[in-house]
């Protein structure tokens, strides 16, 4: 955690906004259109920020897009960092960091993951009540700065209440069927195998994808409240008799990309 390249970070972003973001969104695997939805966009590409690593999956864009969403002042990731992709965990985990700096509050994170839970169905919308690092590491493994949180950080709340429930109340107004549940964090970047999604399942995860759980960390490190929505783009392995594709995750989640944007939206309209 070196926060002179975060504060470097910060002040380059900062430098090119017109006004302070109080929100920060996380999109995954084929939610990047909501950036499209933000007004008077500041768009920053990864690599034009120092010390921001740069984005490599297909389906993601790799850059800040901030400005008015909803009312709210937003700055939005347009594509994250994965662990598979060879980045350490301290840089998957940086934008969040600058967040911090910049004023977000409060995080809305979202997902592509696979369904566990055999009641969920491709295309559902899931709300994170919780997760289970499966990654087998923990971005605040290494020396801590008590001055951006505690040693031991308290995980058991992780996910807002609040949030949470302002996003239920959220789905019933819109009328959204919505799923709520675990998400299992793994490293990817292979899909699991059929035994592996019945041990997951056991263990008491309901959805299983390869991002979210380090930015996550992150953020309840720094005391940034954290709503978390997954997107079903697919069963996961051994559940349907097909082999899964990143072709299939993404042509779900544009599927859905409809219920994903009013949701997402109306959220941050009614966040207090
Ligand atoms: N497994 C892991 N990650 C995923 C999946 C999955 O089935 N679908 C989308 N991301």
């Amino acid at each position: 955690m070196k926060s002179k390249e975060m504060k470097e970070s910060a002040e380059f972003i900062e430098a090119r906004l017109q006004e302070k973001p109080t929100i920060g969104l996380i999109l995954g695997s084929g939610l990047g259109v909501l950036a499209d939805e933000i007004e008077n966009p500041v768009v920053i590409p990864y690599k034009s920020v120092p010390h921001f690593p740069e984005s490599t999956v297909s389906g993601h864009k790799g850059q800040l897009v901030a400005g008015r969403l909803e009312g709210k002042q937003v700055i939005a990731m347009q594509g994250r960092f994965h662990f598979y992709e060879g980045y350490r965990m301290d840089q998957v985990t940086f934008p969040v960091r600058v967040m911090k700096l910049l004023g977000v509050e409060k995080l809305l994170v979202t997902n592509a993951a696979g369904g566990i839970n055999e009641q969920f169905e491709p295309g559902n919308l899931m709300l994170i009540e919780d997760h289970i690092n499966n990654m087998g590491t923990n971005p605040l493994i290494g020396p801590n700065d008590e001055e951006i949180g505690p040693r031991f950080p308290d995980m058991s709340q992780a996910y807002n209440r609040e949030l949470l429930e302002h996003a239920r109340k959220c789905a019933e107004d819109l009328n959204l069927a919505i799923q709520q549940g675990v998400y299992v964090g793994n490293t990817g970047p292979t899909y699991e195998t059929g035994a592996e999604v019945r041990m997951l399942r056991t263990l008491g995860g309901d959805a299983v994808g390869m991002s979210t759980v380090p930015e996550v960390i992150v953020a309840a490190h720094m005391g940034i409240k954290v709503l978390g929505i997954s997107c079903i783009s697919n069963m996961a392995a051994g559940i349907l008799d097909q082999p899964l594709s990143h072709q299939e995750v993404i042509e779900t989640t544009e599927r859905v990309r409809q219920d994903f944007l009013s949701f997402v939206k109306q959220i941050v309209n009614t966040l207090p």
